[in-house]
């Protein structure tokens, strides 16, 4: 009988993918330069409209095949989900809800192959420059497992890393949460931190590790509440951090205390090659793989693949908190203008007077990295940036419906913000009044008709 976990592998979900529509995956079977060439492809596919995994068969001179951009498109999140992709934010929000604890197993398809010593060597990977101005290779696709040194519960978080040896590595908790939190604690008393950084797994892991809770909760458990069914986990062979064993490629090392080194410049999702880091340190002591293991990477910057990751969490996120407050949000979006991170558009039905700015400050104090939020009525339709000035243009008055918020905490990746600090700003462009304009609108029964004709006329 085959294991139950065998279908939340990234095999599996590349598997469904294809199923689910025949060009879902492109695949290169031109050998391709490890530098540049996979991010290349993916920018220059962007500007066409097309966003499939792509999956690159010979890279430079590795063994392993690579893909990449499997978060460019939203519909493979809602895949993941098994949900339409009308119902992705709605299902992520209720899934957060859930957590199922972990269950330990001896070994697993993660330690078909274990490199420790001497043989660790990160040039085993197909690790690659992304963009010109990237200070080296980058792995960009390292969840970080780590454990709080205090309670011992399990974090996991997206963190950019660059190779700057064999087993050395440089990355940036600049995120300022969870694993910043650890580090600083064990700083304190001199310890390092033990981590584990998975690298290629099923999108459901990869979502549980985008969560952002509490720090009491057990990533492992939320991601097996994404699952629906207990994460498989065995021991790390080098270090006391559990491993998923349904991984593609694990590196097991330690955050060195108090040591900083200069790390990036690197391509962020702001569309800069940022120079702002934390400069902490990795050490490598094992790289452990399946034995016919699949390098994912994905594409720094602004790729679509790089922000989705960012929107998608953070609009389950934050209307989940919203509605507990105000349960007329209707929806949010973190849209691309904004480099899905630092704007947000939030809708409301038939918001009481003041509320508006009452959901701002709310989402303010949910997301440091927010610098503007913008408030609609909920006929606006948020994720097209279009009707959301036009809701500007015509329903807001500077004067009024302005609020700014000096010297708060804000992304440190944001160019212009200062040493960490930023202006917030509230844009309250809902009705003004009950008795306002009525937008104009067409009979339900001639918009039909006229659909239909256009269908016969354009196909
Ligand atoms: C592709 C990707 C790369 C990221 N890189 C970093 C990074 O290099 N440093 C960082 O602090 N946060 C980074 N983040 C954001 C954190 O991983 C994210 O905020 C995470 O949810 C934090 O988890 P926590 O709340 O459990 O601490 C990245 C996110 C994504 C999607």
């Amino acid at each position: 009988m085959s294991r139950p976990s065998q279908a939340f592998t990234l095999r599996s979900f590349l598997a469904n993918v294809e199923a689910d529509d025949p060009h879902g995956i492109l695949r290169i079977r031109d050998k391709v330069s490890l530098d540049y060439d996979p991010s290349a492809l993916v920018m220059e596919m962007e500007k066409t409209g097309h966003s499939p995994v792509v999956w690159f068969e010979k890279v430079g001179d590795s063994p392993f095949p690579v893909v990449t951009n499997l978060y460019g498109s939203r519909r493979r999140y809602a895949l993941a989900l098994g949900v339409p992709e009308e119902r992705l934010i709605e299902e992520w929000a209720s899934r957060n809800d859930r957590t199922i604890e972990p269950a330990m197993c001896k070994t697993g398809p993660i330690h078909d192959v274990v490199l420790t010593g001497k043989k660790v060597d990160l040039g085993y990977l197909p690790i690659m420059r992304h963009f010109n101005e990237d200070a080296g290779p980058y792995i960009t696709n390292a969840i970080v497992i780590a454990k709080d040194p205090d309670t011992g519960v399990r974090n996991a978080s997206f963190h950019r890393m660059q190779v700057k040896g064999r087993n050395r590595l440089g990355t940036s908790l600049h995120s300022r949460r969870h694993l910043w939190n650890y580090v600083q604690r064990a700083e304190e008393r001199g310890e390092d931190i033990p981590i584990a950084v998975v690298i290629g797994a099923h999108p459901l892991f990869t979502f549980g590790g985008l969560w952002k809770g509490p720090i009491t909760s057990d990533e492992y458990a939320v991601v097996g509440g994404m699952m629906g069914k207990p994460l498989e986990i065995t021991a790390g062979r080098t270090v006391p951090v559990e491993v998923p064993i349904d991984a593609e490629i694990v590196l097991e090392g330690r955050i060195i205390a108090n040591k900083r080194e200069p790390e990036g410049p690197f391509a962020e999702f702001t569309g800069y090659a940022s120079e702002r880091s934390t400069q902490h340190v990795v050490e490598i002591s094992a790289i452990t793989h399946r034995k016919d293991a699949i390098y994912q990477d994905i594409v720094p910057g602004i790729s679509d693949e790089h922000t989705s990751l960012l929107a998608v969490p953070s609009e389950a996120r934050l209307l989940r908190t919203l509605r507990q407050h105000f349960p007329n949000t209707t929806a949010v979006s973190y849209p691309k203008s904004g480099t899905c991170r630092l704007h947000v558009y939030i809708a409301m039905r038939k918001p009481a007077p003041g509320q508006a700015k009452n959901a701002a400050a709310v989402a303010f104090g949910d997301d440091l990295s927010l610098k503007l939020v913008v408030i609609v009525d909920d006929d606006v339709n948020i994720f097209d940036d279009r009707d959301v000035f036009w809701a500007m243009a015509t329903r807001m008055q500077a004067d009024e419906d302005i609020d700014i918020i000096r010297n708060a905490m804000g992304a440190i990746l944001d160019p212009s913000n200062h040493a960490g600090m930023t202006a917030k700003m509230i844009i309250d462009a809902t009705r003004p009044s009950a008795n306002f304009p009525k937008r104009h609108t067409l009979p339900a029964d001639a918009v039909k008709r006229a659909q239909a004709l256009l269908k016969k006329a354009f196909g």
